[in-house]
């Protein structure tokens, strides 16, 4: 383990385990980071959301996800889960995700999952306490905020979801080895006022400029006030959001895209490349680093380089 993480640091390349390991291990589980730093990641990309007591904890979903989620009885969810912010810590740890149902498309995406019965939705601070445990002293931490601007959606509201992610890197003395990453570019505006110096990683679902986060509730309320006709590419928008980073869908991505964020100085992260072919071909355009379910895959092909 040692090796592997000493060599995941020194390399420049961002390796970023997605959720985890979530090609190896059920999602944003405990596990799954763990599986992530013995395979030798240098960043562990993360969810989080909120509970009703204002406790930062890891799921991909603002709402339980009933392929992921069984009850104390032991039985997979039905029906749409209970939003995590209408629950308090206590109550989301009594649901086992650590499993995923046999029969979902998730199961079917990810077929080497080893499942761990009786994981818990971790807190970001269990996840932070687990790297200190196995001496992952370099590795970083790529913290998404799942928040949106639907108004029946039941996540944070930006600033409060900002302030207590702020407050909470704080507490663990992780300033300098944090990026906080959304969709919701509310959130980031919102953690540029209270944390100015966090890196912000600017999320976008679609590289067709003309059709970038909309759709989704009409105009562009994902991105902060920002207006997509006022630029004429997706790094320009990126830049003025003020993030460091532009994590964009890896399909959306071409070379030229990247030179041209590169040239702008921001490091592009592709999301969220399985296929060692894919890898491969990022990496020949250069990309800072990459997001993968399967770090196992892209260290073979890191290696290969
Ligand atoms: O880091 C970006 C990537 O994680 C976004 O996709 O839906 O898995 O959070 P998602
Ligand atoms: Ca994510």
């Amino acid at each position: 383990l040692a090796i592997l993480l000493a060599g995941a640091s020194a390399a420049a390349f961002d390796l970023q385990g997605h959720r985890g390991a979530r090609g190896l291990s059920p999602e944003n589980t405990l596990p799954a980071f763990e599986k992530a730093l013995r395979t030798g990641v240098a960043t562990l990309e993360l969810d989080i959301g909120m509970t009703s007591d204002g406790v930062l904890v890891v799921s991909h979903d603002p709402r339980l996800n009933p392929d992921i989620t069984r009850g104390p009885d032991g039985t997979f969810l039905t029906g749409p889960g209970k939003a995590l912010t209408a629950m308090t810590l206590e109550e989301l740890r009594s649901f086992d995700v650590g499993r995923t149902r046999p029969d979902s498309r998730t199961a079917k995406s990810f077929p080497e999952q080893t499942p761990v019965d009786g994981t818990r939705i971790p807190t970001l601070e269990d996840v932070f306490a687990l790297a200190e445990r196995l001496g992952a002293k370099d590795v970083r931490f790529n913290i998404e905020t799942k928040s949106s601007p639907a108004p029946d959606a039941g996540t944070p509201e930006p600033r409060a979801f900002a302030t207590a992610l702020a407050k909470a890197i704080d507490k663990a003395g992780l300033g300098e080895r944090v990026t906080v990453q959304s969709f919701d570019w509310r959130t980031l505006m919102a953690l540029k006022e209270v944390s100015p110096d966090l890196p912000r990683v600017c999320l976008t679902s679609e590289g067709n400029f003309d059709t970038l986060q909309r759709g989704k509730d009409g105009g562009s309320p994902w991105l902060g006030g920002l207006d997509v006709d006022d630029f004429d590419s997706v790094p320009a928008l990126v830049a003025e959001a003020g993030c460091t980073t532009w994590s964009p869908n890896f399909r959306n991505l071409t070379q030229p895209l990247v030179e041209e964020a590169q040239e702008m100085e921001l490091a592009v992260v592709p999301w969220t490349v399985n296929e060692t072919d894919d890898m491969a071909r990022l990496i020949d355009w250069g990309v800072d680093g990459l997001i993968t379910d399967y770090p196992d895959r892209a260290r073979t092909v890191m290696v290969a380089k």
